[in-house]
């Protein structure tokens, strides 16, 4: 096979969250916020193979000329439920005008989901991953937890994986009515056959935390079970209201926590003293009206904070990480560099994935061009779709061109 090197140069600001790697050097993953003025990145074989300023980048066989404007790394969106059919708009309009959001809305998507062929299901996962890409997300997670049988469970998470490597599985999503008499029975339900379903095509497990949905106790059987399995935790946790699901993901050595909407000072003391990524969903915050977290009481403790969209038809149907950014700057007070870096390296820490979230050197070419000379526009430009062209290891993607 012939190889061919892409010299993507005239970067007004390469984002790489990497050391300066013009020796060559390979980062074991994403480091701290880093980027580079009038940068050049060359990429060879669907990673990059180079990053500098552009007036020292070396010969490649092919150019593209970015006319001074800004690359980033692709978004790592590390939390999303794209598998599910039927909508929820108009229980978002009620919300809108003052109904509460309940755990409860989920049994209609179950509903609906239940009814659909596998041919929809994976139609729709699809077409939800490819409105992400457009929006410059090159890395994505995805749950299974609408079908809460065995066999809905099963292709649930077949049909996420269709669409991404890190498929997760989430049958503790809820209590399915058939169940609700006998939640110890779905609790052995889940644990056992529909686990064991499961499990060959997942990487993940993840179990909601929260009154209404899942305990401590359940779910630490949940995530032992999946462990067991083969499956890395991760939680829903402290979504509705305080709870133990945040010290409990820390307790199981979960990648992630994610939401964290209500956190006490022992939470955040016990994700500050674990390994544990605290996943923030401001599009879920936006969507219900709850309170945004405490992000800079995070960051300010030394946690590692990731930003996703929680894309799915009930608290929250966006599957833009560019609103979600635009979000953690305006109401979560985190800086534009915290919110880009949180979105792509935070994302990739979520995931225990070395390969995306940076642009070191070895790093999967997946790169996002934004109509705008700096990462700040996608704050400072709220709404409007900057998103020029996005490359996946290395390729450009259709839809999304790179032409002034
Ligand atoms: O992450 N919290 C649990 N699950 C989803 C909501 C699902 C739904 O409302 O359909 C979430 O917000
Ligand atoms: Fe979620």
């Amino acid at each position: 096979m012939i190889r061919v090197s892409l010299l993507i140069t005239n970067i007004g600001e390469l984002v790489t969250n990497a050391p300066d790697a013009t020796d060559g050097a390979r980062p074991a993953g994403p480091g701290p916020f880093a980027a580079i003025a009038d940068a050049a990145l060359v990429v060879e074989d669907g990673r990059v193979a180079w990053t500098g300023p552009a007036r020292q980048a070396p010969a490649a066989d092919e150019m593209t000329d970015c006319g001074g404007r800004a690359v980033l790394p692709g978004f790592v969106d590390s939390h999303a439920h794209l598998v599910f059919a039927g909508e929820r708009s108009a229980e978002f309009a009620a919300r809108m005008a003052g109904t509460p959001y309940r755990a409860g809305g989920i049994r209609s998507t179950v509903a609906a989901t239940r009814q659909a062929s596998d041919g929809q299901l994976r139609a729709n996962a699809g077409r939800l991953a490819a409105e992400m890409l457009r929006q410059g997300t090159t890395t994505l997670e995805c749950k299974s937890g609408y079908g809460l049988t065995v066999d809905d469970e099963r292709r649930s998470v077949a049909a996420a994986a269709g669409i991404t490597g890190d498929v997760t599985f989430l049958g503790a999503h809820v209590v399915p009515p058939e169940y609700e008499a006998d939640p110890g029975a779905y609790l052995d339900l889940v644990c056992g056959p529909m686990l064991a379903a499961c499990a060959p095509q997942a990487r993940w497990v993840d179990v909601f935390c929260e009154r209404g949905a899942f305990g401590a106790d359940e779910a630490r059987a949940v995530l032992a079970a999946g462990k067991a399995a083969g499956l890395l935790p991760r939680v829903h946790a402290n979504q509705l209201g305080p709870g133990p699901g945040v010290q409990l993901a820390v307790e199981a050595g979960a990648a992630s926590a994610d939401h964290c909407t209500y956190l006490t000072d022992a939470d955040v003391d016990a994700l500050a003293a674990g390994a544990t990524v605290a996943t923030l969903l401001p599009g879920v915050e936006f969507s219900t009206r709850q309170p945004y977290p405490d992000a800079r009481r995070l960051l300010d403790a030394g946690v590692t904070v990731a930003v996703a969209t929680d894309c799915n038809p009930g608290s929250c149907f966006t599957s833009s990480m560019p609103l979600c950014i635009a979000l953690a700057v305006r109401e979560m007070r985190l800086t534009t560099q915290e919110a880009v870096w949180a979105a792509t390296a935070g994302g990739a820490h979520a995931l225990r994935r070395a390969d995306v979230g940076h642009l070191g050197v070895g790093a999967r070419a997946d790169l996002v061009l934004l109509d705008g000379p700096s990462h700040a526009y996608l704050a400072y430009r709220p709404g409007v779709p900057l998103v020029a062209a996005v490359w996946r290891q290395g390729e450009l993607s259709a839809g999304a061109r790179p032409a002034a």
